[in-house]
């Protein structure tokens, strides 16, 4: 690829080269560019070309849904067959699209306004009153029909998020687009973007059996060298960066970069943790903003060092704001973990091994009711610190749901390191090998 390259042999000052590479990475890393081809996801990207090309061309209804975890490139993907479609030469330059997303559109009826705003219907709909949200729908889409009306044109929904429709009152929404969708009355495409696999059993009967049950996964099987392949060109400079010579040489030293033993060890822990090009993404931003004319490459030191705060992490960051009767909670589980070897515990055992902390000291200032702590037990369920261990939890009273930590010892240790004034007994208790 290296040799291929026209080099140019102009010569811009250094400072103006570090100026465009930080201007092209960080578009690249942090303004969500869209990538050419989305990376590890062509089949994915083929599949649903096709099937968005019949809606678009055929007039083919259809309905897909999209499910990947997050920060796996879902949203990516859609951008991506949306921008290559409109370059197809058969689809209608005017593809009516519309775009809805759960965390916005809260509920139906804001949804419909926005889908009549996003047709541009709004003055035909007028001052029109209308029985149900069906008849409101059926009259959007007819209005889009042409003028001789024996044809509609096509429109794609996109419903980002679309899990957060099906608690909707009477998914009135996902019923009635589906079941156009599966009529053939309109031509229209319904693309559901999730990341819930079990998103199908939020749905009601009636609306499930509308859906085409077509999913597309966005599931990595990345091998580890393949995500430092991604690391590697993430970083790499294009081949028409304007300073060939400067371009060369950064691109050898990012690939010096990732042979480097430590920094394999560091995208190691990375690549254990999360594979999403959006974790990377936030890794490599964070060594980025370290690059400058004074500092002129990424060192092993540097990845440590954003490493380090990539994994100071939510979970971590939480723990520092907790009281101090949950952080006496966090730290009974961890012992009872310690004892148990990760078997799951329930807020009994935990309750005791709290107060055999709290037998050994003489005038204790920690009193707690019993609703007390299980408000605090309640309150780390919310945080997700702690998680019911199986799905049958819900029929078992609360004091005996198996639950599990979902923080690690070190993440415990390094809290209490920083936890403002932690009292020193509880400290100690923390650190103590034996609850
Ligand atoms: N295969 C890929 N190739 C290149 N870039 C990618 C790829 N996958 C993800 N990205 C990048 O990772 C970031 C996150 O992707 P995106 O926003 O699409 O995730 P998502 O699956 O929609 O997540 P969420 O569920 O949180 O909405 C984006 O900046 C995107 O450009
Ligand atoms: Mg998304």
């Amino acid at each position: 690829m290296m040799s291929k390259r026209k080099v140019k042999d102009a010569h811009l000052p250094v400072g103006e080269c570090f100026t465009e590479l930080q201007r092209i990475l960080r578009e690249r890393l942090c303004h969500q560019q869209l990538p050419d081809k989305p990376v590890g996801l062509e089949a994915q990207h083929k599949n649903l070309l096709e099937l968005l090309k019949r809606t678009a061309v055929h007039g083919e209804s259809n309905s897909v849904l999209i499910v990947g975890p997050r920060g796996a490139g879902k949203t990516m993907l859609l951008k991506c067959v949306l921008r290559d479609l409109l370059e197809e030469k058969e689809v209608h330059k005017n593809l009516l699209q519309v775009h809805l997303n759960g965390l916005l559109q809260t509920d139906d009826r804001i949804a419909l306004k926005e889908i009549t705003r996003q047709l541009h219907l709004e003055n035909v709909v007028g001052d029109k009153v209308f029985g149900s949200f069906a008849e409101n729908l059926a009259f959007l889409l007819e209005a889009l029909k042409k003028g001789d009306r024996s044809s509609s044109l096509p429109v794609l929904f996109i419903l980002d998020e679309f899990d957060l429709f099906a608690h909707h009152k009477n998914q009135t929404l996902l019923y009635n687009l589906l079941d156009v969708s599966q009529s053939a009355q309109s031509p229209i495409a319904v693309v559901g973007i999730t990341c819930r696999l079990d998103v199908l059993e939020l749905l009601e009967k009636r609306v499930k059996s509308r859906f085409s049950h077509r999913q597309i996964h966005l599931l990595s099987s990345l091998a580890f060298e393949e995500y430092v392949e991604r690391v590697r060109t993430q970083l790499s400079l294009p081949d028409d960066f304007p300073d060939g010579k400067f371009a060369e040489d950064w691109n050898d030293s990012i690939k010096t970069l990732c042979e480097d033993k430590s920094v394999e060890d560091v995208l190691q822990r990375h690549f254990n943790s999360s594979k999403d090009f959006r974790s990377m993404q936030m890794l490599l931003m964070l060594c980025l903003s370290r690059v400058s004319v004074a500092k002129p490459a990424i060192k092993p030191a540097d990845l440590l060092e954003a490493s380090r705060l990539c994994f100071a992490d939510a979970k971590a960051n939480m723990l520092h704001g907790l009281s101090i009767l949950e952080l006496c909670l966090i730290i009974a589980m961890k012992h009872l973990n310690d004892v148990y070897e990760g078997e799951p515990f329930n807020l009994q055992m935990v309750h005791n091994e709290f107060k055999k902390f709290l037998q050994r000291k003489s005038n204790s200032m920690y009193k707690f009711e019993q609703p007390v702590i299980m408000k605090a037990f309640e309150h780390l369920q919310q945080l997700e610190l702690i998680r019911p261990a199986d799905s049958s939890a819900a029929k078992t009273q609360r004091e005996y749901q198996l639950m599990r930590l979902m923080v690690d010892n070190s993440q415990i240790m390094e809290a209490m390191q920083k936890y403002p004034q932690c009292p020193t007994d509880v400290k100690q208790w923390a650190m103590s090998a034996f609850g």
